[in-house]
């Protein structure tokens, strides 16, 4: 950032709050883990200011080609159902976010990640690490190809297993558009005992299931796999006015 402080030609108002019956609680009972790290009082909403409302500023020369295929790492080919999963990033009036950084992280086919606290008996694979990204294109489009992953255990309650998810993260265009969410696939049958996929509000676990894409499918080589992610945010951007140029 150079020349005179922007911040005082940013209307702040344009990064409307979400409403706070709309949001996915942080602490939730039947998600056991989050009664150690979810706030017991009730959030106090600080006011934007610069920092919130300025964007990270990451570069696309980090990012290469490779990182968005997962299937191919280490010198060799990952084992697994070959899936392309794709979609947009959208702000929150339905216009696409360019040039946004999604990564991805999440487990390998039989269910385990490359992780050292990941120790249940699902084999390792030796081409595959789980990690990916790619920066969103002029209309906020983004693509991986990568292997269906498989369900695991884990210790919430008795037989306890997480339905098939791969993990985003997300940085739009001010650091308080930054989103950390789950991907699941149509129809998991373990969505019912699954309290972090229930822990988000009935009405918009839509939201975090993709679409099986049969027009996405690659014949003889991968099924697709679509979902649109919309970003928390202005209703009207600062990069897209004139007077803020020196922000980005
Ligand atoms: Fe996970």
């Amino acid at each position: 950032m150079t020349g005179t402080t922007p911040g005082s030609r940013l209307d702040l108002r344009r990064y409307a709050r979400t409403d706070v019956a709309l949001r996915t609680p942080v602490g939730y009972a039947d998600y056991k883990s989050t009664g150690l790290r979810a706030p017991l009082r009730t959030p106090v909403d600080l006011p934007h200011r610069l920092t919130e409302v300025t964007g990270p500023l990451l570069g696309e020369d980090r990012v290469t080609a490779a990182d968005a295929d997962l299937t191919k790492r280490l010198g060799g080919e990952a084992q697994g159902q070959r899936i392309i999963v794709h979609g947009r990033v959208l702000d929150s009036d339905g216009r696409p976010v360019p040039n946004t950084l999604v990564e991805v992280w999440q487990a390998n086919a039989a269910g385990r990640y490359r992780h050292v606290v990941d120790n249940w008996p699902a084999p390792l694979d030796p081409h595959f690490d789980g990690l990916g990204r790619v920066m969103t294109d002029d209309q906020g489009r983004y693509e991986f190809t990568t292997v269906k992953p498989g369900a695991y255990p884990w210790g919430n309650h008795h037989n306890a297993w997480r339905p098939a998810h791969i993990h985003f993260s997300l940085f739009g265009r001010a650091f308080t558009q930054r989103l950390v969410t789950q991907m699941y696939f149509p129809d998991d049958p373990l969505f019912f005992q699954d309290p972090i996929f229930n822990s988000i509000p009935e009405g918009a676990r839509h939201l975090a299931i993709s679409r099986f894409d049969y027009e996405r499918t690659v014949p003889d080589w991968a099924l697709g796999f679509q979902w649109d992610i919309v970003l928390r945010g202005a209703e009207q951007t600062p990069f897209e006015t004139e007077d803020d140029g020196d922000v980005a």
